[in-house]
């Protein structure tokens, strides 16, 4: 089977498109045929070698998260040859830039039939992340009021969308050019982050820090007595950013982190979801596997809205 070799050389790294030993499944899991994947910010941090797994000293790593296929044999009671499956493999791990992968189906679901394959495979990390951080870790139960930062990215845009299906009132965070765009999938107020600061007087029972870019110092004067701020990184790329994000993990209840599980419970929510119609992430353009580097560049350079998919073809 092909797959896309992360190929490492110096700092950075780029792709090769290998010939590898199709993989083997054991109990409980599953061999999919992966025909499409996405590619997210953890990607591009491997191929920056800005990641933990990026400075162990791998060579010919296969990595991506995401996947949408169809099940090719089976040692699992959940799935049967044929089926058509979409979920994610562990974020740091990897291993969906691949033509083939073997995978717990504990954590596979039938994939919406509403959405191509394309269309399914942009949907899993991102998805499960918003998924997770507004109805677990943020426990929303509807009607909340609530502030999304990076609302037209790729988990932004799903958590816009989750939200608005138990009418809460969303505001959310992007750059000017992406205003129409945040309203169109849900938001009730836009708030540009260059020109624009979130009224004094605004308070929010769920701050969800989709981009990643923010302390809960940073924002706490805006959560409701009992609001929780709910972040994706906290603001670790700074040194300042990080020792703050690390003390308020610590003194500050209210402060929480999400770290995406890939829950087939989960999963199967979402697929519910998208086949009422209420979800469907915008993709901004398509990749097929010999393509990654130049997908992972345009990634890094951002300025779109949605995500990247990723066609490996079959
Ligand atoms: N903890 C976890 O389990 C987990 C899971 C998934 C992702 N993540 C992390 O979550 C973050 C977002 O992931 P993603 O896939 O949604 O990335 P993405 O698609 O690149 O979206 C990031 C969004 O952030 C916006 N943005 C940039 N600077 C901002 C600022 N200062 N204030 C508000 N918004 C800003 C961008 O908007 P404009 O384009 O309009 O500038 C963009 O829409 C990344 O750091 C990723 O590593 C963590």
């Amino acid at each position: 089977m092909k797959a896309a070799v992360v190929e490492k050389k110096g700092a950075s790294a780029k792709f090769k498109i290998k010939e590898l030993v199709s993989p083997s499944i054991k109990n409980g899991q599953v061999l999919i045929r992966n025909y499409a994947s996405s590619v997210n910010p953890i990607d591009v941090m491997v191929q920056n070698g800005k990641s933990l797994l990026s400075s162990a000293g791998f060579s010919d790593q296969v990595i991506g998260s995401d996947f949408c296929g169809k099940v090719i044999q089976s040692r699992s009671r959940l799935f049967k040859e044929g089926d058509e499956v979409y979920g994610m493999l562990a974020a740091l791990k990897g291993g969906a830039y691949a033509e083939e992968l073997a995978v717990d189906a504990s954590q596979v679901a039938l994939k919406p039939q509403k959405l191509s394959y394309l269309e399914a495979a942009v949907i899993p990390l991102v998805g499960l992340t918003a998924y997770q951080a507004l109805f677990k870790v943020g426990r929303l139960q509807g009607k909340e009021n609530v502030l999304i930062t990076g609302c037209t990215g790729g988990v932004g845009s799903a958590a816009v969308q989750l939200a608005s299906t138990i009418d809460c009132h969303i505001s959310g965070l992007c750059s000017e050019q992406h205003r129409s765009y945040a309203k169109s999938i849900g938001c009730d107020v836009v708030i540009d982050y260059q020109n624009q600061r979130i009224p004094s007087g605004a308070r929010f029972d769920l701050i969800f820090d989709a981009a990643g870019m923010y302390t809960y110092s940073d924002l706490k004067h805006h959560l409701n007595e009992q609001g929780l701020f709910v972040t994706t990184r906290g603001e670790m790329n700074t040194l300042k950013g990080l020792v703050k994000t690390a003390v308020d993990v610590v003194f500050e209840p209210n402060m929480k982190f999400v770290f995406v599980k890939p829950k087939a419970n989960d999963l199967r929510a979402l697929r519910d979801i998208i086949e009422r119609g209420d979800l469907k992430l915008h993709i901004e353009k398509v990749f097929n596997l010999g393509q990654l580097t130049e997908a992972l560049s345009m990634k890094q350079k951002g300025g779109f809205v949605g995500k990247i998919a990723v066609d490996i073809g079959g």
